[in-house]
């Protein structure tokens, strides 16, 4: 089979990125997710990853992994419920978590939809949609009615601290009891890609101009928006190596604990809640 030679730059990149990472830690006997779509992609596309970032760490297979775990509790809640992943570039958590019942819509800037398309054709139950996300218009193509499930891997990192602010706002008072799992990167990052973060000597990290730490979570959080019933920070820790072993260290290091990277877990109201006022 002849090997696709991708054409991406920028922020889209980087979906290249997240599945060198996946895949590459699925590929490992030791490795804690499994994923052979992931396998699968990465071996059709001709593209020299390690060159250009690096050799993986597992980090963002850990994310997926987390997520995944919280998704499946979600639909085993909610069976028939609706699962949007924003910016979801070539990632394949839609095959991982599938319950045959579950609906899912993709939704990535038109580059990435387009290759995501060489390797996950939509079906029915999972549709794919080329747009920014910052145009609320996505909205309009969920269905609500069984629950909905916002993900959001890689994404909030790359958007403006304002233009997050908005699409969180717009998620919790659209979708009433909506539930979303996203990542987000310490200050001392964000400002890091501002000036230029290489990551390798042949990649440069594009900007990530939103940067919250540990501690400021839950109260920006609730500051934009009281409809929260819970903000959890999960588990989200290298899979091995020297920043596995010292990673307790850091955590409870009051001078780096704030500072890390982390990946949140929010339960918005039920509209129950919300008109009877208990706020659970
Ligand atoms: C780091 S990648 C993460 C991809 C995927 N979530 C994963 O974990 O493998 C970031 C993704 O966000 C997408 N993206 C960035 N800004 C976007 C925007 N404004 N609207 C839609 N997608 C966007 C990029 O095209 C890319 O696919």
């Amino acid at each position: 089979m002849n090997r696709f030679v991708p054409d991406l730059a920028g922020v889209s990149e980087t979906m290249l990125l997240a599945l060198h990472n996946r895949a590459e830690e699925a590929k490992r006997p030791d490795g804690i997710l499994t994923d052979p779509d992931s396998v699968r992609i990465y071996e059709t596309i001709d593209y020299d990853f390690v060159h250009r970032f690096g050799i993986s760490e597992g980090s963002l297979a850990v994310r997926a992994a987390e997520t995944d775990q919280v998704l499946r509790h979600w639909l085993a809640a909610h069976p028939n419920g609706f699962v949007v992943s924003l910016g979801e570039g070539l990632e394949t958590q839609v095959r991982r978590v599938d319950n045959g019942r579950m609906r899912w819509l993709s939704v990535d800037l038109p580059e990435a939809i387009r290759l995501r398309e060489r390797y996950i054709p939509p079906t029915d139950r999972f549709r794919h949609l080329a747009a920014n996300v910052l145009d609320p218009a996505w909205m309009d193509a969920v269905d609500p009615s069984s629950g909905v499930f916002i993900v959001a891997q890689g994404l909030f990192m790359y958007l403006e601290p304002e233009a997050v602010r908005r699409l969180f706002v717009d998620i919790a008072e659209r979708f009433l009891g909506v539930e979303m799992v996203f990542d987000v990167i310490p200050r001392w990052f964000s400002r890091l890609t501002l000036w230029g973060l290489r990551r390798t000597p042949n990649y440069c990290l594009p900007p990530m101009p939103w940067g919250i730490n540990s501690d400021e979570i839950e109260p920006t959080l609730r500051h934009w928006c009281p409809l929260l019933a819970t903000v959890e920070l999960l588990r989200y820790h290298m899979p091995r190596g020297l920043l596995h072993h010292f990673d307790p260290v850091f955590r409870l290091n009051p001078l780096f604990r704030n500072a890390v990277p982390n990946l949140v877990h929010v339960k918005t109201m039920c509209s129950e809640a919300v008109t009877s006022g208990t706020g659970s």
